[in-house]
């Protein structure tokens, strides 16, 4: 409860109880970036609001006057609210950006629920979410990753909320840190950031989440389903590595911590999330039931840093070194222990970066990018080698702005080695339209035979998994400069239960 509640406001079950507050100071919706709910236990979930006036106010406080706000939840089993199960109060503190997180427990295993709150008067909109179920019930879920404002309209978050998933996995590159402006689409920019600079401050931080996530369609997709989020590069910088900042920023450290903080109050995470200073926990796992173990990981906080000054390059040795990692010891050790213990069905492993070996040089030699798992081969190897007793491994991906169907060979080059399939999502908006090149694809593709697909238009993966079958769509967009393009399934893979390849 606030030491500072707007008047005392209470819900009965029938609903919100009239306002006794004795003068609104909220005059305008305060709900202007929406709802959101996320990692999904078998009785529970996070919810999720910040309470914004403005989305571009001043200092990242979204126009919201200086002081702390109770904020009432109701948690129903149905869409009108006539069967209210739990309601609650918590506080949108000035301090965390008026930022609220509720975690529930004691919720019925795999159903629906219906979530929405209530703030000085103004009620927000219904958002849906759901439990995870006990045993092996089917589960759809949507794969979605960058989403470069300036870049394109979010139709593709539009056509995903359509389809309700019943979770979305959202693998980084939520928000882009740079300056208005500062990335340019290859079909120039649609829209603009706002600020003057490149994110570097906690107030810059604020706003561009406050900014992006007043977009409707982002609004749409929180609202249909609860995410689990995992963050790459560009909600903090562009290739940063462990303590390391790619461009030599200033007092890195607080950067970091800022922009942790500011990504841990716009998301929908539980509270073992919560940064201290310039650390925070985002690997973690979460259950589907008995069919799938969600293994989320974090590719950026404990890497080294790039090989070879990073980028597309050909013969960097050093990016073989038997001691870089990726992962760092600890979360290496902790995804292969808890993939060995995992008792589900399906192990999908949620990450950022392109972990197939990739050769951009078409030809003679090769050519790979120093950001991806190319850049730390040894610790690829011996994860891979490490997938060898566990069961129906999925790799999940986001950063490449293209669509991939790969299939991970323990031996690199041995067709007969498989380890996993990797499903890799486009980008939701950055790089703009994208465009299909058949005879530039066909190209890559047989200088890379272990990958079956790529596409470079806009889109997401909308994947249905049963305990004998996963299936990925690749849904794609023909355009996103302007509004209302279709999505339609431009590729469908099937994985059978037990075989560790593409059909
Ligand atoms: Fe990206």
């Amino acid at each position: 409860m606030s030491g500072v509640a707007a008047g005392g406001l209470l819900l009965t079950g029938a609903g919100y109880a009239p306002t006794r507050s004795p003068a609104r100071s909220l005059r305008q919706d305060p709900f202007g970036v929406g709802l959101a709910s996320g990692d999904p236990s078998a009785d529970g979930f996070v919810l999720w609001t910040r309470l914004v006036l403005d989305p571009l106010g001043l200092n990242g406080r979204g126009g919201m006057p200086a002081r702390d706000y109770d904020v009432q939840w109701q948690v129903a089993t149905d869409e009108r609210f006539a069967d209210i199960v739990r309601t609650g109060t918590e506080t949108a503190a000035w301090r965390s950006a008026h930022s609220v997180h509720v975690e529930l427990q004691g919720l019925q295993p795999g159903r629906e629920y219906f979530y929405r709150f209530r703030a000085d008067g103004h009620v927000s909109p219904a958002g849906r979410t759901r439990t995870s179920p006990a045993g092996l019930s089917p589960l759809t879920f949507a794969i979605a990753a960058c989403a470069h404002y300036e870049h394109g309209y979010y139709t593709a978050y539009k056509r995903l909320a359509e389809q309700e998933p019943d979770l979305v996995v959202h693998l980084g590159d939520y928000m882009y840190e740079y300056q208005p402006d500062g990335y340019t689409a290859p079909g120039g920019n649609i829209r603009h950031h706002s600020g003057g600079q490149k994110c570097a401050t906690l107030a810059d931080y604020r706003m561009r989440h406050a900014q992006y996530k007043s977009d409707p369609d982002l609004q749409a997709a929180h609202a249909v389903a609860p995410w689990l989020v995992a963050f790459d590069d560009h909600e903090i910088e562009n290739n940063w590595a462990g303590e390391k900042s790619s461009s030599g920023a200033p007092a890195f450290e607080r950067r970091r911590a800022s922009a942790f903080q500011a990504y841990y109050e716009n998301m929908p995470l539980r509270r073992a999330s919560l940064p201290h200073g310039a650390a925070i926990k985002i690997n973690r796992r979460v259950a589907w039931g008995d069919l799938a173990q969600f293994h989320l990981l974090d590719t950026r906080q404990f890497r080294d840093d790039q090989a070879c000054e990073d980028g597309v390059r050909a013969g960097c040795d050093d990016r073989l070194d038997e001691k870089r990692t990726l992962l760092g010891q600890d979360q290496h050790r902790w995804l292969l222990s808890g993939l060995k213990a995992s008792q589900a069905r399906w192990n999908l492993i949620g990450q950022q970066i392109l972990m197939a070996q990739k050769d951009y040089k078409l030809g003679p030699g090769s050519e790979v990018n120093l950001d991806s798992w190319d850049g730390y081969a040894a610790e690829r190897a011996s994860l891979l080698r490490g997938l060898k007793d566990v069961a129906n491994p999925v790799v999940l991906t986001g950063d490449a702005h293209m669509h991939h169907a790969a299939e991970l060979h323990a031996d690199p080059g041995d067709p007969d080695s498989k380890a996993a399939v990797e499903l890799v999502t486009s980008s939701i908006a950055s790089d703009g339209d994208g465009y299909r090149d058949v005879e530039r694809t066909a190209a890559v593709l047989a200088e890379n035979p272990h990958i079956s697909y790529i596409d470079q238009r806009r889109g997401y993966i909308l994947a249905r998994l049963t305990p004998d079958t996963l299936t990925a769509d690749f849904r794609t967009l023909d355009y996103i400069s302007r509004r209302g393009a279709p999505a339609r399934t431009s590729a469908r893979f099937t994985v059978p239960s037990g075989e560790r390849s593409l059909v």
